[in-house]
This record gives C-alpha cells, structure tokens and sequence, in this order.
C-alpha cells in the first residue's frame, strides 16, 4: 500500500487470525465477537487485507472533491455512507488493526472541507461504537453515526433529510452484498440534487455465487428478485442474450452486462459520467457516477495512480 496514506494502524495482538470457519462464527454481526480494538477497546471489524486498497480509493477521490470544490461550494459540501461498519477494522490474516472507510474520512485533512458527515448502518452497536469514535476524535460538531435499514427507503430518506439543501454530496455504498434497491439511489437522488455516487458493487462475490442460478434454478427466485431490485426491473431477466450467457455459464459476460444495465439505469437518472469500474482482487468493484463532467475528471485523477504507486494503465 502506498504509506502516504495513514490509517493509524497498530497490531491487534488479541486477533486469533481465525479461519474461514472460526471467522464466520465469530462476525456474525459485522463485527468480531472475540477482540475489540486496541486503540480503543470498541468493536472492529473483521476484513481481508484488501480493504486497504477501497479505502485508498475512497480517500483518493475524497481529497480531490472536496478540495476542488471547497471553493465553488464553501461550506457546502457533504459526505454520506451508508453500511458504514464501526470505523475500525483488523486485517484477518495478519492483526494489524487500520482505520475503517469512516474514521479514513474523518481523519483525512480535507475533512476541514466538509459541512456535514453522515453514516449509516442497520447495527445499534456498530452505530454506537462510531458515534463514540467520532466524538472522541472530536468530530461530533460535523459528522454523526444513525442507525438505519437501506431496505426502509423512508427511513434513510428521513435521515438525509437532515442534511442542509444546496449542498453538493458524495455518497459512498458500501454493502457486502447486491441489496441495495435501486428505489433507494432515486430516492436519494429526489434529495439530494447534487451528488457523486461511489458504489461498491459485490460483482465478483454476490453475482459469481447466484446470478447464473437465478436464471436456471426456480429455487433461486429470491436471488432474482434481489438482483431485479437493485437494477431497477426486472428486464435484465428477461433478454434473450442474457438467458443464453447464463445456459452458458458466461459468467464474465453476464455480469458485465449485469453491470452495464446498472450503469444504463444510472443515466436514466442523469448519472451520465461514469466509466469501467475499478475491480479490487475479485473482492470489490467500485463505481464511480456523477451528473457532471468535473466529477469524472477527479475521479480520473483520483485513480491514476494505484496503491502501490504505479500508475495505472488504463489512463
Ligand atoms: C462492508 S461493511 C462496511 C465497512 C465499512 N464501510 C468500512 O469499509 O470500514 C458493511 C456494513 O453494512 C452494514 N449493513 C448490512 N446490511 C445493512 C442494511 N440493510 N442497512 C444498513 N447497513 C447495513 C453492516 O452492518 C456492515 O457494517
């Protein structure tokens, strides 16, 4: 990772480094049962070392946005994250202990820049160990955790209605899994006018596992109608093409074009300035979308250069 980036990392000497199966049983609530952290004793999260690399992007485009419009938005802009975990996380496979995407974004010194933090996560614990981490960063003036559903539209819509009007936003999704609504993005988009969307879509992990299936198998419905949610309709389902990508586990085809209708329905909203997503490990794949031009040029500035400090060749 490129050490330019400080995510107050420390070993977590209690981690057991547990196992696929020990894992599972011990995170059964986003966040680990066993070991709290060792900074500050509130829970953590349990992830693979490739989070690191989202956060970087996260932060990456943060800085950019927040600083480039610090001046055609003063005081003006806000951040929003919905599912965002309890700020601290341990790396499974080494205990090192980092900060999670929300306390990255606290303490990133373009934070200064920001009116209004909000976050979002269905877990009472995992709100109140972020609440408690903001205050004590003394950030508690400007940001503030809430406990809400992403599955109860009226309920988020209620939250970021606190936010001031006329503002410019960016919101970061980060679920582990392709049930984010669609509903949701337009609600949000009914809101909040001005907004740069970064999505973490769970193409590798949640479609690899189902979406051939909610093709094939009736067994699967539930999947389907998941995955007819988030895109918005249930058309995807029925194209011809996709049905035969699917008899012919074409995986990597079917979820482009999974990925291409999601980026279609995008624009229909008036997100037309996106671009092929940056896919972390076969972990994550995060999406950039804005209504405006300047927001794909920081973006591109934002992912030319990768975590290692390579640039990126696809720019
Ligand atoms: C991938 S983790 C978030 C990690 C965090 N953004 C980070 O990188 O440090 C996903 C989070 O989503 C939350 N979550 C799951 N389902 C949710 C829902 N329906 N509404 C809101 N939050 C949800 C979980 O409690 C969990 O904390």
């Amino acid at each position: 990772m490129n050490n330019s980036i400080d995510l107050r990392s420390v070993k977590n000497n209690r981690c057991c480094l547990c196992n696929t199966t020990s894992r599972k049983e011990n995170t059964k609530n986003g966040y680990c049962s066993i070991v709290t952290s060792a900074l500050d004793e509130y829970p953590v999260r349990c992830v693979g070392e490739w989070a690191q690399e989202k956060i970087y992007w996260l932060l990456s485009y943060f800085g950019i946005f927040s600083k480039g419009m610090k001046n055609k938005w003063p005081n003006a802009v806000n951040y929003v994250e919905i599912c965002s975990g309890p700020g601290r996380c341990v790396i499974k496979d080494n205990g090192d202990e980092i900060d999670g995407t929300a306390l990255a974004i606290l303490n990133h010194e373009a934070f200064n820049y920001i009116r209004k933090a909000i976050f979002i996560d269905h877990n009472e614990k995992v709100v109140n160990s972020l609440n408690h981490r903001i205050n004590d960063l003394g950030k508690g003036d400007k940001a503030k955790a809430y406990l809400g559903d992403y599955n109860d539209i009226e309920q988020i819509s209620m939250i970021l209605g606190d936010l001031p009007p006329n503002c410019l936003n960016l919101i970061f999704l980060d679920p582990t899994d392709c049930s984010i609504s669609f509903t949701l993005i337009q609600a949000i988009n009914e809101i909040l006018i001005y907004t740069d969307f970064i999505i973490n879509i769970a193409l590798y992990t949640d479609l690899n596992r189902n979406l051939v299936r909610a093709f094939l198998n009736p067994r699967y419905q539930t999947a389907r109608e998941k995955y007819s949610r988030f895109l918005g309709s249930d058309t995807f389902f029925e194209k011809q093409i996709n049905k035969s990508l699917a008899e012919n586990e074409n995986f990597k085809d079917l979820r482009m074009r999974f990925l291409d209708d999601y980026k279609d329905n995008l624009v229909r909203l008036g997100f037309k300035y996106s671009e092929y997503p940056i896919s972390i490990k076969n972990y994550y794949t995060i999406l950039f979308a804005s209504k405006h031009h300047t927001g794909l040029n920081f973006w591109r500035k934002a992912t030319l250069v990768e975590p290692s400090g390579q640039k990126t060749f696809n720019l």
